[in-house]
């Protein structure tokens, strides 16, 4: 009796720290596997690596021994750094989705199932980024598939627009846990990845959804209600020229105050126009 109570705290407990999902049956060395994540985002093309091993006669790299001892997380601000060089190092989509998959630079990958990428078209002209996974798109791996995300795929539809059309991510593959706000250090890890995203699908047009992701790459302390409906040059160091980039209020917030989606038909007609007719009127 006196010991099931004491279960219930425990588990109270974790449900109010947001835990509220079993992970896995087994306890797993992620720190490995993002080793060899890295080491394969590292890795040179086939038929480079086949000439290398011949050259060199050295063994192809090896995965770390499983009873490896995990390391410790790394300090934030080298957390960012070394996001940033695994990032930069990636010339592929895949290899960028294998290298965020390997990365352990962030807690939020410990209570998350999955890790999110992307979802859509890569070769799309129009690109989405929002905030974080949530439960739904923690179960399935993929973003906006929970309520937010069908209601974004309304919001699509309204101007002919479907997941064939566009490219779908967030600021951070991981679920924060109990879908709380992501932390300034959290975003600042994983914006590397999400740059280099960008700048591997290349699209011509950037909908920043949510004041999160509108804020952290617009690089604006101002909030959503003020950036909306703006355009913006994005950029960053490695793009040559820069992508038209809008902002709009988040579906999730759309759910709870319906009287925004008038403001948000209005942006979604200014993407549509853009998408037609080529440069936003600054
Ligand atoms: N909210 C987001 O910002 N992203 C998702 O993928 C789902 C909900």
């Amino acid at each position: 009796m006196g010991e099931d109570r004491g279960i219930r705290a425990l588990l109270d407990w974790y449900a109010r720290a947001g835990v509220d999902q079993a992970i896995d049956h087994a306890p797993r060395d992620r720190y490995g596997e993002a080793e060899a994540a890295v080491a394969v985002a590292r890795e040179p093309a086939p038929a480079q690596a086949a000439a290398q091993a011949a050259a060199s006669r050295e063994p192809a790299p090896t995965e770390p021994a499983p009873d490896a001892p995990p390391a410790p997380l790394l300090p934030p601000g080298d957390a960012t750094w070394s996001a940033h060089e695994i990032a930069a190092a990636c010339t592929s989509l895949d290899q960028l989705v294998a290298a965020v998959g390997a990365f352990d630079g962030c807690a939020l990958k410990r209570t998350a199932t999955s890790t999110v990428i992307g979802d859509g078209n890569p070769q799309a002209a129009l690109m989405i980024v929002g905030e974080a996974p949530g439960a739904e798109e923690d179960r399935q791996g993929l973003p906006f598939v929970g309520p937010a995300g069908r209601l974004l795929d309304r919001m699509l539809a309204a101007i002919g627009l479907d997941r064939s059309a566009v490219y779908i991510t967030n600021m951070l593959p991981w679920r924060p846990p109990g879908n709380r706000s992501p932390t300034a250090e959290e975003l600042a890890i994983c914006q590397p990845f999400l740059e280099r995203q960008i700048e591997l699908i290349a699209p011509r047009i950037l909908v920043l959804v949510g004041g999160i992701a509108a804020k952290a790459l617009l690089g604006r302390r101002e909030g959503i209600t003020r950036l909306r409906g703006q355009w913006f040059p994005f950029s960053t160091p490695r793009m040559e020229g820069s992508i038209q980039a809008t902002a709009t209020f988040h579906p999730a917030y759309l759910l709870r105050s319906p009287q925004a989606k008038r403001e948000v038909w209005r942006d979604l007609l200014a993407i549509e126009e853009v998408m037609k007719n080529g440069d936003a009127e600054r």
